[in-house]
């Protein structure tokens, strides 16, 4: 598979990340079974994929727990990331990193990412903790995650900062506005996250209706009747489906599974360094490799941008797929 470098670092990881949340349960994922997330782990690294994406907040620390343990011997071949999250002041910094660590069972970790942005304190004070965590050998490189154009502007300028994990997909192209641009100028890789939309984009379900409720918490779907969505709005249900449904018909034209179609058309958008992708188990992981390792004509990739265009321009600004109001700025 192809390599492409964390921005302007030497480091060089794999186009397709294995996302490590749903490795765990959690709202979106249940009866997750452990051996099915070793396995799919394990077929990643045998197919090459160097790239694995974990944070404490999946699973209460559970997912680096059991990423740590898949990776046993193989941990030294691949780059690992993690994240931070709540309150970012240096001693919070340096002692979650610990924490991490341990829970890894590694002594470093290739990328460091501060997973939201915390308003309540400086992000000099936080930027400054993670160039210390650099001194130490503890990270190799730090990064953010859900920073909008305020705060990816002020990182940019007070820091190192290579990439900026951000919720990009088909059906969810917000940042092509205002974030993508700034990546762009200033060499910030793009770690594409829910690139199949929690699987919306693999084409499983049909309509509205058939959408667990963990999985129908975001923008796209109506608050009614939805006791797990945060955000008080009315969402897109239709342009969304009508979106998917027009992604669907490109799929079967070509004869293209869906899920290549999601992941091949985010690799072909500007800054986008790697694609993110959960998988529960080695046929999903394997499917997901199969997919980057394909072509797909640029031509199929237009039909996919005009198909999506009109809900790119329903769903505003807010990067923030989930929390009312919004946490990205
Ligand atoms: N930075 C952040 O704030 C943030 C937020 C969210 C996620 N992330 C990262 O991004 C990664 C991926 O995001 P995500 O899990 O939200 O979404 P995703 O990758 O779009 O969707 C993953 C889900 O899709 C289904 N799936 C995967 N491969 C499939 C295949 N080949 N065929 C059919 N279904 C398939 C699986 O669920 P089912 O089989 O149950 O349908 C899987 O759990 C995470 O693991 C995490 O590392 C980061």
């Amino acid at each position: 598979m192809k390599l492409k470098k964390l921005g302007q670092s030497d480091i060089e990881v794999t186009e397709l990340t294995f996302g490590c949340m749903s490795i765990v349960n959690d709202i979106n994922c249940d009866n997750q079974n452990e051996k099915d997330s070793i396995q799919a782990i394990e077929l990643s690294i045998a197919e090459g994929i160097n790239f694995f994406d974990t944070a404490p907040m999946y699973g209460d620390g559970a997912s680096e727990v059991l990423l740590g343990k898949a990776l046993g011997t193989s941990r030294k071949k691949v780059v690992l990331a993690s994240k931070i999250h709540g309150p970012l002041k240096k001693a919070d910094v340096l002692r979650e990193c610990e924490k991490s660590l341990t829970r890894l069972n590694t002594d470093y970790i290739d990328l460091y990412q501060i997973h939201w942005p915390d308003w309540n304190t400086p992000l000099e004070e936080t930027i400054a903790a993670l160039e210390q965590l650099k001194t130490d050998g503890k990270i190799r490189l730090y990064g953010v995650s859900n920073f909008g154009k305020q705060d990816l502007s002020e990182a940019i300028r007070l820091g190192n900062v290579v990439t900026n994990q951000m919720s990009y997909n088909l059906i969810w192209r917000n940042i092509e506005k205002e974030v993508q641009p700034i990546c762009q100028k200033a060499g910030i890789g793009i770690l594409c996250y829910s690139s199949m939309m929690q699987g919306l984009l693999t084409g499983k379900f049909k309509d509205v209706a058939d959408v667990p409720e963990g999985r129908a918490r975001s923008r796209h779907f109506s608050k009614n009747n939805r006791p797990l969505v945060r955000h008080q709005e009315n969402g897109f249900e239709k342009e969304t489906f009508d979106a998917i449904d027009a992604l669907r018909k490109i799929c079967e034209t070509h004869h293209l599974p869906m899920g290549t179609l999601a992941l091949k058309w985010l690799l072909a958008q500007p800054a986008v360094t790697s694609v993110l992708a959960g998988a529960r188990n080695a046929q999903q992981a394997k499917e997901n490799i199969d997919a980057v390792n394909s072509e797909v004509s640029t031509e199929i990739l237009k039909e996919a941008s005009e198909a999506t265009e009109h809900l790119k321009n329903v769903s505003g600004f807010n990067l923030d797929m989930w929390a009312p109001g919004s946490r990205i700025r």
